[in-house]
This record gives structure tokens, C-alpha cells and sequence, in this order.
């Protein structure tokens, strides 16, 4: 097999490993999965190695608790922390979670200084943050999964309504990631129709309830944990987009320089995604009310920021 990128995902729980399953069966990268639990990432690591020759995959997968393994990786995929627990905020998890994540970009930048940080842990926004302060990288090498993950959320249910393929939905989700993102239904195609020509507006705002409740719903089934197949996914969709250099659009947390009005602070925009990370922030046509929601999700990000003494 020719060359192939190299992923670090660190943390080897639901999600780390579901990310490191997905990128090693669709042949996307080698990946080396970190845990600082002993065993936890060369147990499972082996596990989807032994599944080789039935998936038929030739990529590869190490596990590891040594960071020395992860040197020169292209991506650093960061799912390391606390899961969201029932009847917890995903603001419960900031003290606990940025001890972590400090510790752990800290680690990798060490062996993979040119690489793309790519944050996962919650609360996401402050975390990705705390990331890029933290590496001291350009903003562009720093950014958080979220708004893939509720875009992909927004699809399903909106495909359910409409009793049509999930894949025809092109959904545009921004803000941060909470119950202050925003759906933008004007610039959420279906085969290229807006959902505002296709639904009536009770349903649409129905749905938008859907998807903000979408991961507390599924904590609330599981009881003790959070959701990752569609984080998977998401993650795994913003990697191959970055390691490919497809220049993909995708609603992404990135550090805004000024767009949409706001200034220093990570927040979801539709971000074009390359090898450097972050091409461009893309500028879509908002209503007053969703810039207005927009400005207002930021707000709250850097809220938390400055709880953190960011
Ligand atoms: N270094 C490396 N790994 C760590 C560290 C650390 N300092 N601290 C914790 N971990 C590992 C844990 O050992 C565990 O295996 O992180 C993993 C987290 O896995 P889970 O508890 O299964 O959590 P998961 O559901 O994967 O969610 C991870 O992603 O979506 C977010 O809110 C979610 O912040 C959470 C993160």
C-alpha cells in the first residue's frame, strides 16, 4: 500500500476508538490510538488489527500509552477526558477536561510540531481555545469537531420528516456547541432546495429542537455515557477532508478573525477544510435573527473562556 497519512487519536474510549476503527477500515490513515490507561489502546488497537483480513483493510493501527509513538503525525485527534454524564452540562466537564487537554496537547506538540490539532473533548468551543493557547500554533493548525456532528444530526432528522435520503441533506449548523447553536434552515439544502421552501416553519423549529436536544437525548438512553458513532463519523469526515486537502466546506470550530462580527473566540462557522487545516472561514448569508443568535453563541464561548482565565 502506497503512502498513507498518520493520525494520533488520544483517548481510546467510545469515541477515540470508534474514530480510530472508522479511519483504519476506510483506509484513510494509519492511525496510533493513546490512552494513559495501561492496556486500554494496545488492547483495542490489536482487537481491529485482528480484523484485517475480513475488513480487508491494510492500513494500521498501534495502541500505545508513550507519546514518542505519535511523532509526525499529520492529524492529532484529541477525545482525551470526562464523558458528558445524565443530568450533567457539558460546562460541568471544563475545569476537569482542560487539566487534560492542556497535558495532552502539551505531549504532542512535543513530537508533532507542524501537525492539525483537532479537538473532540467538551465543552468543545472552550476546549479547542485552550488548545491553540496552549501550542502557541497559528490559529489555522487548531480546530474542534461540532458543527459536523449537529449539521449531521440536523440531516437525520430532517431526512426523517421529509422521508428522503439523509445524503441528499446538506445541513448548515453554526455557533457553539449547545443549546445556542444555530441552524440555519435558508442555507440547509435538500437536492438543492432550501428547507424553508420545503417545510413549513412550526416543523422546521420543531426539528431545530431536535437537533439541540440531539446529544442530551442520546446521554439520557445511555445513562452512562455520550453519544459517538455520528462523532465518529464527523471526525473522521473533517480528518479526510485535511489529510486529503479536498477543500471541503464543512461547519467546523475555528478562531474567527473578525468574521460574522466576531472577534477572538473559536466558534462554529462553515470553515473550507485542507492540508493546512483551515483554508478560509466561508461567509454565508445569515438572517438579522440568526447573526443576532450567532453573536449571542460566541458571547457564551468566550464566557467560558474567561472562566477558564482565557
Ligand atoms: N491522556 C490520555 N487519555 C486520557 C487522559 C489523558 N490525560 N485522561 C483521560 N483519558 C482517556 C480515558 O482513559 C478514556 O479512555 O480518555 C478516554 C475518554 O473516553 P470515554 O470516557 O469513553 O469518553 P468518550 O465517550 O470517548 O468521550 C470523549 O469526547 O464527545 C466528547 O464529551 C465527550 O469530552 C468527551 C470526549
Amino acid at each position: 500500500m502506497g503512502y498513507k497519512p498518520k493520525v494520533t487519536v488520544v483517548g481510546a474510549g467510545f469515541v477515540g476508538a470508534t474514530t480510530a476503527q472508522r479511519l483504519v477500515e476506510k483506509e484513510i490513515a494509519n492511525v496510533v490510538l493513546i490512552d494513559i490507561v495501561e492496556g486500554l489502546a494496545q488492547g483495542k488497537a490489536l482487537d481491529m488489527m485482528e480484523s484485517a483480513s475480513i475488513e480487508r483493510f491494510l492500513t494500521r493501527i498501534t495502541g500505545t500509552t508513550h507519546y514518542a509513538d505519535t511523532r509526525g503525525s499529520d492529524v492529532v485527534v484529541i477525545t482525551a477526558g470526562l464523558a458528558r454524564k445524565p443530568g450533567m452540562s457539558r460546562d460541568d466537564l471544563l475545569l476537569k477536561n482542560a487539566e487534560i487537554l492542556s497535558s495532552v496537547v502539551l505531549e504532542c506538540i512535543q513530537y508533532s510540531p507542524d501537525t492539525i490539532l483537532l479537538v473532540v473533548t467538551n465543552p468543545l468551543d472552550v476546549m479547542t481555545y485552550l488548545a491553540w493557547k496552549k501550542s502557541g500554533f497559528p490559529s489555522e493548525r487548531v480546530l474542534g469537531m461540532a458543527g459536523a456532528l449537529d449539521a449531521a444530526r440536523y440531516a437525520y432528522f430532517i431526512a426523517e420528516e421529509l422521508k428522503c435520503d439523509p445524503s441528499d441533506v446538506e445541513a448548515m449548523v453554526l455557533g457553539g456547541h449547545g443549546d445556542a447553536m444555530v441552524p440555519v434552515p435558508g442555507q440547509t439544502k435538500v437536492k438543492g432546495i432550501s428547507l424553508t421552501d420545503l417545510l413549513e416553519i412550526d416543523k422546521i423549529e420543531a426539528i431545530h429542537q431536535k437537533t439541540r436536544d440531539g446529544g442530551a437525548e442520546i446521554v439520557k438512553y445511555l445513562k452512562t455515557g455520550s453519544a459517538y458513532y455520528a462523532p465518529s463519523s464527523s471526525v473522521v469526515q473533517m480528518v479526510n477532508a485535511i489529510v486529503y486537502d479536498l477543500g471541503e466546506v464543512i461547519p467546523s470550530c475555528v478562531y474567527l478573525k473578525g468574521e460574522y462580527g466576531i472577534k477572538d473566540v473559536y466558534c462554529g462557522v462553515p470553515a473550507r477544510l485542507g492540508s493546512k487545516g483551515v483554508r478560509e472561514v466561508v461567509e454565508i448569508p445569515l438572517t438579522d435573527q440568526e447573526i443576532t443568535a450567532l453573536r449571542k453563541s460566541a458571547e457564551e464561548v468566550r464566557q467560558n473562556c474567561l472562566r477558564l482565565g482565557l
